[in-house]
């Protein structure tokens, strides 16, 4: 495992702003700093993807193909309706774990169901930015 992508969709750049009581009052950027930071004290290269558009993300995860060990994503809102980001994951069949900010199993019932969780080896929710540490260091230690 060297190089981590991590993905975030729809609206996580409103990180900070939107909903502070269920997503916290820390910017994307921060988030991003965060994930950096976790990535370099492991000694893994990362690259941070926000999209708010569904093929963008699919577009991003074709192109890691070949280019990337290991994929950490949060597709926000698009977890819970889109069968392409499913196929894309299974597409390039890195390994991939899904993570949410928030508790989704405590929340609404249309967040009960993950797509992309389906073509992920765990799922990480409700530690905030730490379910990004998490994803990065199971990635470490399952998945080569
Ligand atoms: C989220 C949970 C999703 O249900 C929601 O649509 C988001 C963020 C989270 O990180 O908790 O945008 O993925």
């Amino acid at each position: 495992m060297k190089n981590i992508l991590v993905i975030n969709g729809p609206n996580l750049n409103m990180l900070g702003i939107r909903e502070p009581g269920i997503y916290g009052s820390q910017s994307y950027q921060a988030l991003v700093d965060f994930v950096t930071e976790v990535c370099r004290s492991h000694g893994l290269s990362c690259e941070c993807f926000q999209s708010n558009h569904e093929g963008a993300i699919v577009d991003r995860i074709q192109a890691a193909y070949g280019n990337v060990d290991g994929i950490v994503i949060n597709p926000a809102a698009y977890t819970h309706t889109s069968v392409a980001i499913l196929d894309a994951l299974k597409a390039v069949s890195i390994p991939a774990v899904e993570v949410h900010l928030s508790d989704v199993s405590a929340r609404e019932a249309f967040r009960q169901v993950s797509y992309a969780g389906m073509a992920c080896q765990a799922t990480f929710a409700g530690h905030g930015f730490d379910g990004y540490r998490m994803a990065i260091e199971y990635l470490l230690e399952h998945c080569g």
